[in-house]
């Protein structure tokens, strides 16, 4: 039986991992989640594993040195999957020494504490063991409009405080395996999308904006470009790279499926229109009217695109949700979870809101 380290479990990503590895595996894992319950992490995403006897939640930070230290010293650890973040661009803006912090430094205490547990006397490695770093198509820097795409051999070129953090720890991660041999893997990902994001991100944003009939902020010109991925793709990336992947590599996932901003908002629109019955009286105000021009983000990269060529040939993964369907499948979660929604927009949420959009939207 395989123990998972997981890290940063509580959040979009991670949790939609749990539920995919359980999913997938069932009792054959044991999944260890260590999250420090930021404002983005949230045990609700976990409530249907939680009675779990494989499961076991650990509420510590990543940069804290002893507590990472004993759950290597008390398990016997044999994968990492390393999503604990500050995941933001718009947050690294105002606040970039946190991203420093958890991301840089989070992610050298993370691999410095797996080195330690599995490194053996003569430098090499205890067999089997592996830790895969989980980045962002972001580094990359951003692309031009008519053209080009991410490859793994691209030089990272990252402009935002967060993707110069995600960065600086793929580098560390790098160095490590240079220097080391130290047993890992790093995947960069573009934007996911689907159940349990967090509403400061684009499309859940647009999302309970649109059902509550708030406008909708645009930054900019609406035409940035971001290729989105069903977050489930993701995760089965994720688990063919630890099964399967060669250690040492990088694999670029995306599924060429580039859009412009104000596209995905448009569509939102559309289907959340298809959804919502006749007689529901928000259908009255869920129309294009809600859309609204503000000022751009500082330094938006103008467009995001990842070629998948490698995990495709290595691994034989594909994208099995296509965004229309991607799209329909994230509306319907969320309005099966209203009530999520609502504990997570209530409190300190609406401070945010209010810090980030009420002079734009004025
Ligand atoms: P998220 O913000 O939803 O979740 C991050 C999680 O990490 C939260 O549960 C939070 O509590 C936890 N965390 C933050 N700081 C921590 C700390 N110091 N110690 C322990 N836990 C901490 O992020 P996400 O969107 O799920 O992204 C997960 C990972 O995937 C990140 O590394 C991100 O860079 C990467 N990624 C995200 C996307 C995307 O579109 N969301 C795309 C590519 C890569
Ligand atoms: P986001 O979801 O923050 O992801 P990232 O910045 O990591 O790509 O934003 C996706 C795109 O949507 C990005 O180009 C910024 C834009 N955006 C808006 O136009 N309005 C908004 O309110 C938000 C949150 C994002």
């Amino acid at each position: 039986m395989k123990t998972f380290l997981v890290t940063g479990g509580a959040g979009f990503i991670g949790s939609n991992f749990i539920h995919y590895m359980f999913g997938k595996y069932g009792e054959d894992i044991r999944i260890i989640n260590v999250d420090k319950l930021t404002y983005a992490g949230n045990l609700e995403n976990l409530k249907d594993v939680e009675e779990l006897p494989n499961y076991t939640f650990v509420k510590a930070d990543i940069c804290d040195k002893e507590a990472i230290r004993k759950i290597f010293a008390e398990n016997d650890i044999d994968r990492v999957i390393h999503f604990a973040a500050e995941s933001h661009v718009d947050r690294s803006i105002v606040e970039p020494e946190l991203f420093v912090k958890t991301n840089v430094l989070g992610t050298a205490n993370m691999i410095n504490c797996a080195k330690e547990a599995w490194e053996n006397p003569d430098g090499t490695f205890k067999e089997g063991k592996r830790f895969l770093h989980v980045s962002t198509d972001e580094v990359y820097g951003s692309l031009p409009e008519d053209g080009g795409y991410f490859y793994e051999t691209t030089p990272y070129a990252p402009h935002s405080p967060y993707s110069a953090s995600k960065a600086s720890s793929d580098m560390l991660v790098k160095a490590y395996m240079d220097t080391y041999h130290f047993p890992a893997n790093i995947t960069n990902c573009s934007n996911n999308y689907g159940p349990y994001q967090f509403p400061e991100k684009l499309i859940p944003l647009m999302i309970n904006n649109a059902l509550a009939g708030k406008k909708l902020p645009v930054y900019g010109d609406g035409k940035n470009v971001r290729d989105w991925l069903y977050v489930e793709d993701h995760c089965k990336a994720i688990d063919m790279v630890q099964e399967k992947g060669k250690l040492f590599e990088t694999y670029n996932v995306g599924g060429h499926n580039e859009k412009q901003n104000i596209e995905i908002v448009r569509t939102i629109i559309d289907v959340l229109r298809e959804e919502l019955s006749d007689d529901d009286p928000r259908k009255e105000h869920v129309t294009y009217d809600l859309i609204t021009y503000v000022e751009d983000r500082k330094g938006h990269d103008r467009r995001y695109a990842i070629a998948p060529d490698k995990i495709r040939a290595d691994l034989g993964w594909e994208p099995d949700t296509m965004f229309r369907e991607g799209i329909r499948k994230t509306i319907d979660w969320y309005f099966r979870h209203m009530d999520w929604m609502e504990h997570i927009t209530s409190g300190s949420y609406e401070k945010y809101y209010e810090d980030m959009y009420s002079a734009k939207l004025s």
